[in-house]
């Protein structure tokens, strides 16, 4: 396949995600990797096809002492770096390639083996400064190109009809549009409806959503949008990540931060935060996965230019 923004960095996996001694498959740019952390809290990422028969070595398990996988076919161990273990020696060559990795905190970072073409953002770090980690949500491998998939974050009138169900968004202004380079940062506005009695059942922490209240988007393209907002109960930063498996499949998770004003907050909302995170990662789903392949639009809506700028910054990339 054709590899998608090539030197991007990816955002493969956050730690909570991985477990410990546990293989984790993840797909990028057409290639399999296995990744595993250890209990120190080292991750390794290997190729994903076993060097002997090609089984899939992250159907195998993990060697807790040793710090090997084992590929569930035959059982032939691998450390760490892709050397075969076998009685109790390690080979000198890898037989099935290391990937890569950067570990910035809990997140888990990749060129997927590629050359550099721009760093690894540190909007994570920056905004999350002093929230608690709620947990990751939304977590989904949707059939769709990457673009489709990416357009979707910087499209400001979407939520008019893909998240009416939710937020009941009634009115939408966005004062702030600033670029630079492969950041944007927009600001929203937006009025709600008056939540239904069926919303609030289902999704509590709308009781605590404004009738108006304002946003603040960044993105670091190509793999992270951000959305941040206060509350009354405190604020809350949602991190959109995304990047491609195959052509034509996008994977997604969100990681949910959160600074409540009191700590009862964490408990009462922590479940009902990462539902509504995972709703509104459906409802994207659903509308990506049900469209017909895209041709020029013959109808033009407001704000469309951030949508269009993230697609300039694809298309040039
Ligand atoms: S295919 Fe992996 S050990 Fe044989
Ligand atoms: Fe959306």
């Amino acid at each position: 396949m054709k590899t998608i923004l090539p030197g991007a960095p990816w955002l493969i996996a956050h730690r909570s995600m991985l477990g410990i001694d546990n293989p984790h498959k993840v797909s990028l740019n057409g290639q399999d990797y296995v990744l595993w952390q250890n209990s120190q809290g080292e991750v390794f990422a290997l190729n994903n096809i076993c060097p002997h028969m090609q089984a899939s070595l992250s159907d195998g398990w993990i060697c807790h002492e040793r710090n090997t996988i084992t590929c569930p076919f035959h059982a032939l161990e691998f450390d760490g770096q892709g050397r075969l273990h076998q009685s109790g020696k390690t080979g000198v060559q890898p037989l099935t390639p290391p990937l890569a990795l950067i570990v910035r905190g809990d997140c888990i970072w990749t060129y997927g083996g590629l050359s550099t073409k721009i760093p690894v953002p540190d909007l994570i770090e920056n905004l999350s400064h002093g929230m608690t980690f709620l947990g990751v949500a939304g977590e989904k491998s949707i059939r769709g190109t990457f673009l489709n998939n990416l357009l979707i974050g910087y499209d400001y009138n979407h939520p008019m009809g893909t998240h009416r169900k939710l937020f009941g968004i009634k009115a939408n202004r966005i004062p702030v549009f600033e670029q630079e380079g492969y950041w944007v940062k927009v600001v929203q506005e937006l009025d709600r409806n008056d939540a239904t009695f069926n919303d609030i059942r289902r999704h509590p922490a709308l009781l605590f959503v404004p009738k108006s209240y304002t946003g603040t988007l960044e993105y670091a393209f190509p793999a992270l949008a951000t959305f941040r907002t206060r509350f009354p109960p405190g604020k809350i930063l949602q991190v959109h990540v995304l990047y491609p498996e195959t052509e034509t499949r996008t994977k997604t998770f969100v990681l949910v931060y959160a600074k409540f004003n009191h700590p009862i907050f964490n408990t009462l909302l922590q479940r009902s935060m990462l539902n509504a995170v995972t709703t509104v990662v459906e409802q994207d789903t659903q509308v990506i996965e049900n469209s017909y392949p895209r041709q020029p639009a013959k109808i033009r809506l407001p704000h469309e230019e951030i949508m269009f700028h993230a697609q300039k910054l694809y298309r040039e990339w």
